[in-house]
């Protein structure tokens, strides 16, 4: 669907609380023919406007496979998100445009191991593509999802997560960075997790992963010394982002901005840009 410049209005279905900071917000557009017409691909964004607010960029949490509505995955981290979280309720409309940026290559990731690497937020963009795989499940091979946080509690779509455990095809792989008197799973930070837990096979397989620049910086080096060339290797970026049109230039990194050249990138074309990043 070509970018709408111009917020249509759209009304919140559901909120469903993720975290004690996280929270989804469940959408459909006021207009049922615009919501009918409304197609994204995983990985793309919306600018989403809270009236008497401001814009920010979110990205599409939910899979354009699941009809009828679309999620964002906010979390409160500063003065917009903060009025989102305080201010909007169940039943109230907000202003939305977009799709905007590329997505994730969904071409050159069939007939592969899919492999997801995701840490608190950063699984959001993730469950996007994680959600059109599972409803394309027949175009891929092995489906690996390991996701942490920092506690229990930070691990966003937890009813989801339960049902992916339950689906025979999808290795499901958690972690939180410290032991919890209740948690039975994987204790330790997601990069060693993936090094000493999953141990993932490197033939055929593509690697998906968002999450802190923390996480990201350390997961990208387990990945070299695990040996994945950088090509196969897939983040999305999502910092910096303000107008999603390549016009205010608060998103770029030297020539490339991530509004309009990304905001899907292989670990091969970050490993291109300017120091900065
Ligand atoms: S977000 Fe404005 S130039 Fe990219």
């Amino acid at each position: 669907m070509e970018a709408l410049l111009v917020p249509s209005l759209a009304r919140i279905d559901r909120i469903i609380q993720e975290t004690p900071d996280v929270r989804t917000y469940r959408m459909k557009f006021k207009d049922d023919s615009l919501m009918e017409k409304f197609s994204w691909q995983p990985g793309q964004f919306v600018e989403f406007s809270l009236l008497g607010s401001g814009e920010c960029t979110f990205c599409i949490s939910s899979s354009v496979t699941r009809k009828g509505y679309f999620d964002c995955s906010i979390k409160r981290a500063g003065i917009v998100t903060a009025d989102i979280h305080s201010d909007l309720e169940e039943g109230d409309d907000v202003g939305i445009r977009g799709p905007y940026g590329n997505c994730f290559p969904l071409e050159d990731i069939k007939g592969k191991n899919l492999l997801f690497v995701g840490g608190g937020i950063g699984l959001a963009p993730l469950r996007s593509l994680i959600q059109y795989c599972i409803d394309n499940r027949g175009d891929y091979k092995d489906f690996t999802i390991l996701y942490g946080a920092r506690t229990s509690a930070d691990l966003c779509f937890k009813e989801e997560i339960e049902e992916w455990k339950k689906n025979t095809s999808i290795k499901v792989v958690l972690t939180i960075d410290k032991p919890e008197d209740t948690w039975k799973e994987n204790v330790g930070v997601v990069p060693k997790i993936l090094e000493e837990v999953v141990k993932p096979e490197i033939a055929n397989t593509k690697v998906i992963t968002c999450g802190p620049p923390i996480m990201i910086k350390y997961t990208l080096q387990s990945l070299d010394r695990l040996g994945f060339a950088p090509k196969d290797v897939i983040t999305t970026l999502e910092m910096k982002m303000q107008c999603g049109l390549g016009k205010c230039g608060r998103c770029n990194i030297g020539s490339t901005y991530i509004c309009k050249d990304g905001p899907v990138f292989t670990y091969e074309q970050l490993k291109a840009l300017p120091d900065e990043f």
